[in-house]
């Protein structure tokens, strides 16, 4: 019997209308577009305004894009993986509150808390429970409604990040295409500098911590950038070198939206011209766990089955990963 591989079959995605501008941020922070747009190349972010709106809410119609391309009732699903920070709630988990919304009443599923690193984390969990041959069908979902955890008078940290949420179908391959091999790495060392400090058991949320406004994500980010940078340009070339890949066979570098530096620096590091890197941090900022995802359903239509595409990423833990991955089908 040949080998079961886990292979991306389809891509949904959703970010929200409402735009947040570099000159929008001027008037609320200390800051110009000019900065922004020089330092981290980005130029709007999408945030979800709506009031009782949650990260659920993105994250559903990007699995109902994937219900909708592959015509597929919601009860053949049998796993649901939420990648997030930016819970519904602290419980249940988003995933359970998706299955509900979208009437997936045959899957379990769970949330996967690896900030930045939570696509990829869940994709190679997913991609194990497809090999496994117990499962046929899996979500994996990518989302964060990082507006809700934003300080919007700390401009450190409010100029990066937006809302979205990517979503991909996992199915079982016996072509040996999908998710050849990954390299998922994590330190905890890192949460000094890339952590919220209150709402968890060690700080639960009292009028203090609310009055010290330690409900929003603290970065320090010089630091974070320094360690994002060999980080995730070192795990890139690790998974190119383990797999015999050199940078001509490569068709695509989806990185992490954190920054175009530290996406330049990885691309410099495997030998890729841009033309090969996935960019759209200037539309959508850093939407966190919806980064890649987002990416492979912005370039869906160019890919090609047989393509060889390195998923990489860094972000708050530390946490970070590469994953290389042999698309499956033709892009139309
Ligand atoms: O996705 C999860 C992981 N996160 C990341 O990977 C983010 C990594 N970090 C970064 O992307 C960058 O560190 C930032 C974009 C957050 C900051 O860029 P930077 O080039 O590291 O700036 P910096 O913090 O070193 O600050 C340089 C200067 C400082 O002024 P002085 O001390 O040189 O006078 C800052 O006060 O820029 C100033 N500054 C700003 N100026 C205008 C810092 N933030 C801003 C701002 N607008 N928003």
């Amino acid at each position: 019997m040949s080998k079961i591989t886990a292979a991306i079959t389809a891509v949904g995605g959703y970010v929200p209308e409402y735009r947040l501008t570099n000159k929008e941020l001027e008037q609320m922070v200390d800051t110009s577009d000019e900065w922004i747009k020089t330092r981290t190349g980005i130029e709007e972010r999408r945030i979800l305004k709506e009031p009782g709106k949650a990260s659920s809410d993105m994250a559903v119609p990007a699995i109902q894009e994937i219900l909708k391309k592959k015509n597929l009732d919601p009860k053949e699903i049998d796993c649901i993986i939420c990648a997030t920070v930016t819970p519904d709630m602290v419980f249940p988990a988003t995933a359970n509150l998706i299955s509900a919304k979208i009437g997936a009443t045959n899957a379990w599923g769970f949330d996967m808390s690896a900030a930045c690193s939570g696509f990829l984390y869940s994709l190679s969990t997913g991609a194990s429970l497809i090999e496994s041959g117990r499962y046929k069908k899996v979500i994996v979902v990518g989302v964060d409604k990082m507006s809700a955890i934003i300080d919007y008078t700390d401009r450190n940290t409010c100029i990066i990040f937006g809302d979205g949420a990517g979503a991909v179908l996992l199915e079982p391959s016996t072509e040996g295409l999908g998710v050849m091999d990954s390299i998922l790495k994590s330190d905890g060392a890192g949460a000094e500098y890339l952590h919220m400090k209150a709402g968890g058991s060690l700080k639960p949320a009292s009028i203090e911590t609310v009055t010290a406004r330690e409900h929003y994500a603290y970065q320090e980010g010089k630091t974070v950038f320094k360690f994002a940078v060999s980080g995730m340009a070192d795990v890139s070339a690790a998974i190119m070198e383990r797999n015999n890949l050199g940078a001509d066979d490569i068709a695509w570098l989806v990185p992490h939206q954190a920054n175009l530096r530290i996406i330049d620096a990885t691309a410099n590091r495997m030998g890729l011209p841009t033309e090969k890197v996935m960019i759209n941090i200037q539309r959508y900022g850093n939407t966190t766990a919806g980064t890649i995802p987002l990416c492979l359903w912005d370039w869906e239509k160019q890919l090609k089955k047989g393509d060889n595409l390195v998923l990489a990423a860094f972000g708050g833990g530390f946490t970070w990963g590469a994953i290389w991955i042999k698309w499956a089908y033709d892009g139309q």
